[in-house]
């Protein structure tokens, strides 16, 4: 596995929607784990392939955090491909970073809770439910597969160019 860059927001390539996985290979497979060590290595809880600068429609996540011991599965590390939101209810607020946008938090409003398909590293087709974090975090990266990062989608406009603007003076160390 390998650590990768991950592309800072306003980068066009986190602009652009993704096309969906035709085969899932051992190309796509290690993509996916080096999408899992990038992270963890970037202490985050999800991760889009856009944001390594592939136009995939691959997400992960883990919620996980690493000071717990027990490590629940439920929680991640969870590898979705050509992932769908099928159904949504309800609305959230919840304060949102990024991985793309380093250092800058903003409160975006969010489905609640959602029903989610996608194909795992397998092929196969899964449905699960998500609420909270995790239907946060789902629809945080569903968006950067549609070309959307979070400061887009802040109903607080004037903090969204704030961020822009600081993320132009961001250097990547
Ligand atoms: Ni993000």
């Amino acid at each position: 596995m390998a650590i990768r860059d991950i592309l800072i927001w306003p980068n066009p390539i986190l602009a652009t929607k993704a096309e969906p996985v035709v085969t899932i290979d051992e190309d796509l497979k290690r993509v996916a784990l080096d999408m899992v060590e990038t992270m963890y290595a970037a202490r985050g809880i999800g991760l889009a392939a856009n944001q390594i600068g592939i136009t995939k429609r691959l997400v992960v996540i883990d919620l996980n955090s690493e000071e717990d011991e027990e490590h629940d599965p439920a929680l991640g590390p969870h590898i979705f491909i050509n992932p769908v939101i099928t159904a949504r209810e309800g609305s959230v607020l919840w304060e949102e970073g990024c991985l793309s946008v380093p250092g800058e938090v903003g409160d975006v409003e969010r489905s609640a809770n959602i029903t989610l398909c996608y194909n795992d590293l397998n092929g196969d087709e899964i449905t699960v439910d998500a609420s909270e974090l995790m239907a946060v975090c789902i629809q945080h990266e569903l968006d950067h597969l549609n070309g959307v990062v979070f400061p887009e989608r802040m109903h607080d406009r004037s903090r969204a160019r704030e961020i822009r603007l600081a993320m132009k003076s961001f250097k990547s160390s």
